[in-house]
């Protein structure tokens, strides 16, 4: 996904800084990138196709600093990856420079409109309309802030847009649907679509809201809103240092953030559940919030679907009705929402476009809505009614982890909040419950310490394909599994409910397609019957299963063993046992772990 940096400071100093921004936006995806500085005259831009490497070679000779400039990572959305293609865009002239994230829906009516007037395109992207609109506003006599302002009122769809221009030291900014913060340094200013971008220079950051537009000097920053009337945005000091966006001695920064699990299960939980009493303490949910909630949906993208469907089952049997649907989807299952239906956003980012849209649609239908989600000041946290952090802390990989993890654990201790608020009594097993989930910090621990994933993934490396099997609460797991072993091993996964393998997939099943099969300590022996019928067709198995599960171990020619805990927990720890597995199958074949092709951290397109 497309990310924007803006530097705003003294005289020099821009170029450095402004390639550490990119390169902390790396992990959103991109395939070029580009920067245009200013240093007394019109801006100068240089942009290259591919790697960060490649601009880097190119303003080895190609720019002098300055202190004021824009820079992007482009994710092709319209038009191949080229240099042309790459940000920023100009005008006619070369006066006007603009960086822009998201989609300009009415571009092509714009644009033969300004290309019947005389201006000329040198890309295919939708972006470029929008220096040569500024162009014509500062034809007019317009100054650059009115002249954005009026160029934005032509824009309809989503984004977030910076621009700089010859006529002035200033960045002008705004967002409509795609992030945007500002982050104040001393002297200093930074605008980018994601606080890691400019963690190294500050950790006071302003979260902007859709429509705000910024203009930022040297010596300060004022937001409007898009009638132009003054708006207070208070700065806020992020916790996160530049180490904990940097991948800290870890070869990636996804084997970094599964190693993170124990402390991110801890700042999870830190102070929201008391398993001697039984007591949950969710901040903003305390008991009664929930009282006239009659049905839950979750709507979520990939693992964060997979997440959700933990939570809808959780739900359900504690007497709650529940669902949860893939955001995707949301409109055309058109599922009965109502002022007692809430309605639960599960995202990561906070930013992802298909869970943001589907929320909308809840809100429209006089839906309550609640985000849970890992960014503060996200998108989602803003829009919804309520919002419950993950605190699982940044998230660069793009490969999701810890905070599958943190989102499951969040969603178990909210869910045992809406059951008490809803049936009036807590859920059986509550305190045993709580008391897994405590331990659930130790138990991680204890997987990362003694795993066998890496001599599991090099057994099975030169397989056809892999599948993964469970039944009930692991069902999930099975799906996420199989979605993290694809999404960075590129090898053909699947993830099924383990009784549907008889039903189809087990025409699959071969000696060169292992069988990956998670137990809880529940419904095992059902499990262990597909199990059976894997191995009658010749598959390997390797079960997923506590150190004292027999049957699995009788059955399975591998295991990778989980701590002791309740079977509602146990998803949480075969998920790491999981994660390390893709992990290490994806470095045998060394692939990009960290952006893998096609992929991106955020997606904020539709
Ligand atoms: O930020 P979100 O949680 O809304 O993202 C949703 C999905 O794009 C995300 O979970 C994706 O499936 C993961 N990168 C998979 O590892």
């Amino acid at each position: 996904m497309c990310g924007i940096i803006a530097r705003i400071g003294g005289n020099d100093g821009a170029v450095d800084e402004l390639l550490t921004g990119l390169e902390n936006l790396e992990y959103r995806g991109y395939d070029s990138a580009g920067l245009a500085v200013k240093n007394g005259s019109g801006p100068e831009v240089v942009k290259r196709e591919g790697e960060i490497s490649h601009l880097k070679e190119a303003l080895a000779d190609e720019v002098p600093d300055g202190g004021l400039g824009i820079g992007h990572t482009r994710w092709s959305t319209h038009g191949p990856p080229t240099d042309a293609n790459a940000h920023p865009h100009t005008d006619c002239t070369g006066d006007v420079a603009i960086v822009h994230n998201g989609i300009i829906e009415n571009y092509d009516e714009l644009k033969s409109e300004l290309a019947d007037r005389g201006h000329e395109f040198t890309s295919d992207t939708d972006t470029e309309v929008v220096p040569h609109l500024v162009e014509e506003a500062l034809d007019d006599g317009d100054d650059p802030e009115t002249a954005f302002r009026r160029t934005i009122e032509k824009l309809s769809g989503s984004y977030a847009v910076a621009m700089i221009t010859s006529h002035d030291h200033a960045v002008y900014a705004t967002r409509r649907g795609s992030p945007l913060v500002l982050g104040v340094s001393d002297g200093e200013y930074f605008l980018a679509s994601d606080v890691p971008a400019f963690l190294d220079f500050t950790d006071d950051v302003v979260y902007l809201d859709d429509g705000d537009v910024v203009v930022v000097e040297p010596d300060g920053h004022r937001i409007t809103s898009a009638d132009g009337e003054r708006v207070d945005r208070a700065i806020r000091t992020v916790d996160w240092d530049p180490e904990d966006a940097g991948k800290g001695g870890y070869d990636h920064y996804m084997l970094k953030e599964i190693h993170e699990q124990p402390a991110a299960l801890r700042q999870t939980l830190r102070g929201r559940a008391d398993p001697a009493t039984g007591e949950i303490h969710l901040e903003d949910f305390p008991p009664g919030t929930f009282e006239g909630v009659k049905r839950v949906q979750f709507v979520a993208c990939g693992t964060s679907y997979h997440a959700g469907l933990v939570g809808a089952q959780f739900l359900s049997e504690g007497g709650v009705p529940a669902q949860a649907f893939l955001a995707s989807e949301y409109a055309t299952a058109q599922p009965p929402v109502d002022e007692e239906t809430l309605v639960i956003g599960v995202t990561q980012s906070g930013e992802t476009a298909d869970t943001l849209a589907a929320l909308r649609q809840a809100t429209a239908s006089g839906a309550p809505t609640l985000a849970v989600t890992n960014v503060v000041g996200s998108t989602a946290a803003r829009e919804c009614d309520d919002a419950l952090f993950i605190r699982a802390g940044p998230e660069i990989g793009v490969a999701a982890t810890k905070t599958f993890s943190s989102q499951v654990v969040s969603l178990a201790l909210l869910g045992e909040r809406l059951v008490r608020d809803v049936t009036g009594t807590r859920t059986d097993g509550a305190r045993e419950r709580l008391e897994a989930l405590s331990e659930l910090p130790g138990h991680v621990q204890q997987i990362l310490d003694y795993t066998s994933a890496r001599r599991v993934a090099a057994e099975y490396r030169d397989s056809d394909a892999y599948f993964f099997i469970g039944r009930g609460s692991v069902f999930p797991v099975a799906l996420e599994g199989a979605l993290k072993f694809k999404e960075i091993s590129y090898e053909h996964a699947e993830g099924f409910a383990a009784g549907e393998l008889k039903h189809g997939p087990l025409a699959l099943v071969t000696p060169d397609t292992p069988v990956f099969a998670v137990f809880t300590g529940r419904n095992d022996e059902k499990t262990l019957g597909n199990v059976k019928e894997a191995e009658a067709r010749g598959a390997p198995v390797v079960a997923i299963a506590r150190g004292d599960a027999d049957g699995a171990r009788q059955y399975a020619d591998d295991v990778l063993t989980i701590p002791d805990t309740h079977p509602d927990v146990a998803g949480v720890l075969a998920n790491v046992q999981l994660q390390l597995l893709s992990y290490y199958a994806a470095d045998l074949l060394d692939r990009p772990i960290d952006k893998p092709r096609n992929l991106a951290k955020s997606v904020t397109v539709e």
